[in-house]
């Protein structure tokens, strides 16, 4: 068995290192030169939409996922007549699209912060006369850690915002005064079966993950956000990971974002749970039983934002993935994991590890 995956990141990496445990071959298609992935199998150097890199893909693997959300939708319908790819395009295509995204929710009654899409300078004036303030406006395409996103104070910066942000396709969206944020990551393999784990609760600085802990203590909110998980696996007729992002506000659930494929608030999985989301991505698109997703105890992960400092290499507890990247501001190099018996251990311990890595970020 070999399968392709589109994207030879970190994503790729892990995936990488779980398929090596399933005696499942990897084949990466990335434009970059020696990417974290290229430690687990061969890398086809180029663009992700490139077309003859994709056909060789398709015609060496028996199934092709992605890892990077950003491939282009139409390269990937041009290989579907040959391989089977997996999440399906279309899902792709909402979760690239805030809007169609938002409006997806809206049809499966998954509950969502109020929007509104942005064509013109005048529409940024109707959306504030309908959102209030604050309110944040985002690009409809290609975000991603904050970026193309801008948080709307006062009227007066409206102006600011549309010269920042308005030469492409934007939207508008109430500013959520969140308790906190929460991701569920979910899982669906060809044959139809869904695997969910206990959620993550996310804590994000300067739009990027900072830490994640799972589970969390919240019974119902773990019961809601299960329900919406499986009405986009089912409705999407999605076929392997996905994280749905959402906030917690007075006890309800308001839904963000979903990323189809694996996801960084999920990595505390590959420790913490019987199965981790990359195995049981894997799973999911060569369509073997799901693996159990029950958790092994407190969970929590720690990004390594810019630089990993010698401190995060010389810590007595916890796991350290090095993806092996070049350090640069804001890019996520690896991460740490711990788990615990206790909510209470892990949330002291993620402290202590916190503290000690980040401050020489
Ligand atoms: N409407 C909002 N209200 C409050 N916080 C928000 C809102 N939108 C985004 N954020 C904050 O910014 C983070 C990143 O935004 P998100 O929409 O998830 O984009 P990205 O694709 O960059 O992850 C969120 O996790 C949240 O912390
Ligand atoms: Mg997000």
């Amino acid at each position: 068995m070999r399968i392709g995956i589109v994207g030879a990141g970190q994503l790729g990496q892990m995936l990488g290192f779980a398929a090596r445990d399933l005696d499942i071959e990897c084949r990466f298609v990335d434009p970059s030169d020696n990417p974290p992935a290229a430690s687990c199998g061969e890398v086809i150097r180029a663009p992700f939409d490139d077309p003859a890199a994709l056909a060789a893909l398709a015609a060496s693997c028996d199934v092709v996922t992605y890892e990077f959300e950003n491939v282009p939708v139409d390269a990937l319908r041009a290989i579907e007549a040959e391989v089977p790819v997996y999440p399906p395009a279309d899902a792709l295509r909402h979760a690239q699209d805030r809007l169609d995204e938002k409006l997806l929710f809206g049809r499966l009654g998954i509950p969502l912060p109020g929007f509104h899409a942005i064509h013109t300078r005048d529409d940024l004036d109707t959306a504030l006369g309908k959102l209030g303030l604050p309110m944040v406006v985002k690009t409809r395409r290609l975000g991603y850690d904050g970026k193309g996103q801008f948080v709307v104070r006062e009227r007066a910066d409206l102006d600011s915002a549309w010269a920042t942000l308005g030469t492409v396709a934007l939207i508008a969206e109430q500013w959520v005064d969140f308790d906190y944020e929460v991701s569920c990551i979910g899982v669906r393999n060809v044959g139809g079966d869904i695997a969910i784990y206990p959620l993550s609760r996310n804590v994000h600085r300067d739009g990027i993950l900072s830490t994640s802990r799972s589970p969390v203590d919240a019974p119902s909110l773990a019961d809601k956000a299960d329900d919406y998980t499986r009405r986009l696996l089912t409705n999407l007729d999605y076929v392997g990971t996905l994280a749905l992002e959402l906030f917690v506000r007075d006890g309800e659930l308001l839904a963000n974002e979903f990323a189809p494929r694996v996801h960084n608030s999920g990595h505390w999985t590959i420790e913490g749970s019987d199965t981790s989301q990359f195995e049981n991505h894997l799973r999911a698109i060569t369509n073997a039983p799901l693996g159990s997703t029950a958790s092994r105890g407190h969970a929590g992960m720690v990004n390594l934002i810019g630089q990993i400092p010698d401190a995060a290499r010389a810590l007595p507890h916890g796991v350290l993935h090095d993806y092996g990247k070049a350090p640069r501001p804001g890019r996520k190099l690896g991460h740490i994991t711990i788990t615990t018996r206790t909510g209470e251990e892990r949330d002291a311990l993620l402290d202590i590890i916190e503290r000690n890595v980040t401050q020489y970020a």
